[in-house]
């Protein structure tokens, strides 16, 4: 089974969390735009659930399957989060923002009672780290920002290149928020609570993609079948 039928093979098993009237966060990423389309098949058949999106993308797909969509601000607390990860540790703990929506999906994970994470197994590591962390920010202030992001890192003893995010035509990439990307390439994180800290404590920091204490459980696909970390229900 390849990478893309064991994502489908964890959204498929999230969507059976779902129970009508639900009121849901849809992630952003290959393996939620799959819980998205499974969802939207179980809306045309009759399914009743609001959904809010992480992301312009998400809120495409979603709209173009009619699965009804509503906003933080008309539907501030959500039942349900379903999104995918870039790396998730034993402990629940997330790398996410390879897709570079991490600050919708952390604003919309925050705001769910539960956020069940979907992904193949090869997302599952010992340490978090070896995916580069992505760190958005203000473009104003940039290599100011820069400058504080690595002594940030420092100071809670790791290190690496800090790179800038950019599209393949070159161009910088501009989040759905209006900010930049800078990827952390780390290699290992061994104390994500505290570089979390640091990072949030500086001014032209907007958001980072370590997910800590948000995700209550995760379905990971592998070879073998299916691996639950935490409580699905
Ligand atoms: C989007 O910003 C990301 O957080 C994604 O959720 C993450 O990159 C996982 O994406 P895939 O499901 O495509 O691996």
């Amino acid at each position: 089974m390849n990478s893309d039928e064991l994502k489908k093979r964890a959204a498929a098993r999230a969507l059976e969390l779902v129970t009508p009237g639900m009121r849901l966060g849809l992630g952003t990423g290959s393996t939620a735009k799959h819980f998205v389309d499974l969802l939207g098949a179980r809306v045309a058949a009759g399914l009743d659930v609001i959904c809010v999106s992480t992301s312009q993308v998400t809120e495409a797909q979603a709209r173009a399957l009619a699965i009804p969509m509503s906003t933080l601000d008309e539907t501030p607390e959500l039942d349900l989060t379903i999104d995918g990860a870039d790396e998730v540790d034993s402990q629940l703990r997330l790398i996410k923002g390879g897709g570079a929506a991490l600050l919708r999906e952390k604003i919309v994970a925050a705001a769910s009672s539960r956020m069940v994470v979907i992904a193949d197994d090869s997302k599952l590591v010992t340490q978090l780290g070896q995916f580069p962390l992505p760190i958005e920010v203000v473009p104003f202030g940039l290599e100011a920002t820069r400058r504080a992001v690595i002594a940030a890192i420092t100071a809670v003893g790791a290190g690496g290149e800090i790179v800038l995010r950019r599209k393949p035509d070159g161009s910088v990439l501009v989040t759905d928020g209006g900010h930049y990307i800078f990827d952390a390439h780390l290699g290992t994180i061994t104390r994500p609570e505290a570089l979390s800290a640091a990072l949030a404590a500086i001014p032209g920091v907007v958001e980072h993609g370590l997910f800590l204490g948000l995700a209550t459980a995760a379905i990971l696909a592998g070879g073998g079948g299916l691996t639950i970390l935490g409580t699905l229900e």
